[in-house]
């Protein structure tokens, strides 16, 4: 039977047509007799009609439908009788009465409704294992297509903007850029591997050497990380290089990207150009380098107030070097002592030495260390954070990147506490876009005992820093930006090295790595810029975290068709799995069991 017309597409100026429609049995209801199915297909759904007075075999056989069953169905469009006419629908004001029925194929009973309330009230592991279900929810189709028209919206902006779309390799070298890598064994070089890609980095460069100027991909990277609601071990980036290049032309270039985005895909007008925050100031001011600007409770650094403090935890702290940093939660003094707890074991969690406080009720304070402070420490305290009564002022003591990092945390925390209590509204759409900038070109890993790169180590340094290298490593700039969404990294991108001898200089003096490993890992790169390198950057952003945005929900498992779970499992095939001795044997693989097993 060939459909005429899809599941959302017959209004009232159809009446009178004739039509097939086919899809799946949304639902099916007896009402005295007369038989109405919703049939569904990705588009919509369309109301049926049988009548036992018309066609009583035809009836009968429709009355025995189960959901989810596939049919297809020849009618005539009919208006609806006055009073049962679906506004919310764009077919509800007629229906089909039917004339034929196929059924093309009969459905089991779902595991789990397969409507957008059902759906999320079950676990997402049933989800998973019936993904194929799972996408058959209204917004889970919807996810899908946001995110084809955000992917169009992208190849379409970098068409217009000259730049060409190239593939690079999932197998790859070896060449640990921060995060695990996946290996691949390969069955022709006994012993040798493959690395699945983790990012096109260097083939992007490599590219610039051999003259694309313009580069762009929609590319597969993979990596082997704990995984997290915006963290897939196989997730996509769009990924873009260019030649000639400053940091100026591609601030303007990707935030044209993510306005055409946010445009073709929600109709939305996002104002350019994006605030920009110094590294430095996100840390300070939200406690991470991927603040979430949509509401305050910023952090303040009281370390100067508690320099001299009778109370030793946080003189003390300030005395070694530390910081000692407060936020105020606002209107949170009614906090009970379950969220406090849990609050103090998440600033614990993140090595936290305790989570100090002050609950102010009818004008008290009321804290474990309002003993110690002084009444010039308590007026600086109302005046900096601007205490008030019902306020719940927190306070972390520590080195600081950690204080920045613990209170960080506590304000998200806190704020998800008050939206809980109706005291504060964050919406998912209020686009606080933001470009974090000026980042330190390296930190300093204690566990190491050496410098690492804050970005990657292709990132330039700033130019009139390069002579700080030898110096005062810490304090060379990077050209390294990090564009941010409601306290989601979108992606991050720099201006790269491109003299041979700039990047051996911070291979081998700076981060330390052996010469004959740097040869190993990126001699042919270093040969490549040898031979005519343009000065060159760019970006990757994160494709399933802009997806997911786009669809109003934090977790990138909901925008990606088929997802592993948290465990790194793919539930509906069953992945991983054991192979063969043969298949082992073939790649001159062992197997050695743990001898404890595995978490
Ligand atoms: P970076 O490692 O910052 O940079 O990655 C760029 C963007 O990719 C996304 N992303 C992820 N998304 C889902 N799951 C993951 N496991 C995951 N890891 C990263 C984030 C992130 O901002 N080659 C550089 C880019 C460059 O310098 O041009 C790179 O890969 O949104
Ligand atoms: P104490 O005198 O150690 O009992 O600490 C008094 C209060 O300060 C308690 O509420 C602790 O949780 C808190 N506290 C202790 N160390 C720190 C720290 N480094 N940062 C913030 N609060 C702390």
């Amino acid at each position: 039977m060939k459909r005429t017309h899809h599941c959302a597409q017959l209004t009232p100026s159809d009446i009178g047509s004739a039509v097939s429609l086919s899809g799946w049995v949304d639902s099916v209801r007896d009402h005295g007799g007369i038989i109405f199915i919703d049939l569904r297909d990705r588009k919509g759904v369309t109301q049926v009609k049988f009548d036992p007075h018309g066609t009583p075999e035809l009836s009968a056989r429709a009355a025995h439908l189960k959901p989810e069953s596939v049919v297809s169905v020849a009618g005539t469009v009919v208006p609806r009788p006055d009073g049962t006419v679906n506004a919310a629908l764009p077919t509800g004001a007629i229906e089909i009465e039917a004339t034929e029925l196929d059924i093309l194929n009969v459905s089991e009973t779902p595991p789990f409704p397969l409507t957008d309330a059902g759906g999320d009230k079950v676990n997402e592991d049933l989800r998973l294992t019936y993904r194929y279900l799972d996408l058959r929810r209204p917004k889970m189709r919807h996810n899908l297509v946001v995110r084809h028209r955000a992917a169009k919206a992208i190849r379409d902006y970098f068409d217009s903007q000259d730049f060409i779309e190239v593939e690079t390799p999932a197998l790859f070298k070896s060449t640990p850029e921060g995060a695990r890598e996946y290996l691949v064994p390969s069955r022709i070089h006994a012993g040798q591997f493959y690395a699945l890609s983790q990012s096109p980095q260097q083939f992007k460069q490599i590219l610039m050497v051999a003259g694309v100027e313009r580069y762009f991909q929609i590319a597969r990277c993979f990596r082997d990380e704990d995984l997290r609601a915006d963290r897939q071990m196989e997730f996509t980036q769009v990924d873009v290089e260019a030649s000639f290049v400053t940091r100026e032309d591609l601030y303007a270039l990707f935030e044209g990207m993510l306005k055409k985005v946010w445009k073709d895909v929600l109709g939305k007008d996002i104002p350019t150009p994006f605030p920009r925050m110094a590294f430095v100031d996100a840390m300070n001011r939200y406690g991470v380098d991927k603040p979430d600007t949509r509401f305050g409770f910023e952090l303040k650094d009281l370390s100067e107030t508690f320099r001299a403090s009778a109370f030793k935890v946080f003189q003390g702290t300030v005395a070694s070097g530390g910081s000692v940093k407060a936020l105020n939660a606002k209107g949170l003094a009614d906090l009970t002592q379950g969220e406090l707890k849990a609050l103090e074991e998440i600033a614990k969690s993140l090595g936290a030495k305790g989570l100090a406080f002050i609950k102010v009720e009818g004008g008290e304070w009321k804290s474990p260390i309002v003993k110690f402070l002084s009444e010039a420490e308590k007026a600086a305290l109302t005046s900096s954070l601007g205490i008030e009564d019902n306020d719940m002022v927190f306070f972390a003591a520590a080195p600081w990147e950690k204080t920045c990092a613990i209170l960080g945390r506590i304000r998200l925390e806190v704020a998800s506490l008050l939206q809980k209590r109706g005291k504060l509204s964050i919406r998912a759409d209020d686009w606080k876009f933001l470009w974090v900038v000026d980042f330190p070109l390296m930190s300093y890993d204690e566990d190491k005992k050496s410098y690492v790169a804050t970005h990657h180590p292709f990132t330039s340094p700033v130019p009139e820093d390069v002579a700080l290298i030898d110096s005062d490593p810490k304090a060379v700039r990077g050209q390294h930006y990090d564009v941010v969404l409601n306290g989601m990294e979108l992606g991050g991108g720099s201006i790269r090295i491109h003299q041979p001898a700039l990047q051996k200089k911070i291979f081998e003096e700076v981060l330390k790595i052996p010469a004959d490993v740097v040869e190993n890992r990126f001699g042919y790169m270093l040969r490549a810029f040898t031979y005519g390198a343009p000065p060159h950057g760019g970006i990757a952003f994160g494709l399933d975290r802009i997806a997911a945005l786009l669809c109003g929900t934090t977790s990138i498992r909901d925008v990606i068709a088929f997802p592993k779970t948290q465990k790194g499992q793919d539930l509906m095939a069953g992945s991983p799995t054991p192979v063969t001795a043969k298949q082992l044997a073939e790649l001159h693989i062992a197997v050695v069991e743990p001898q404890v097993p595995l978490a």
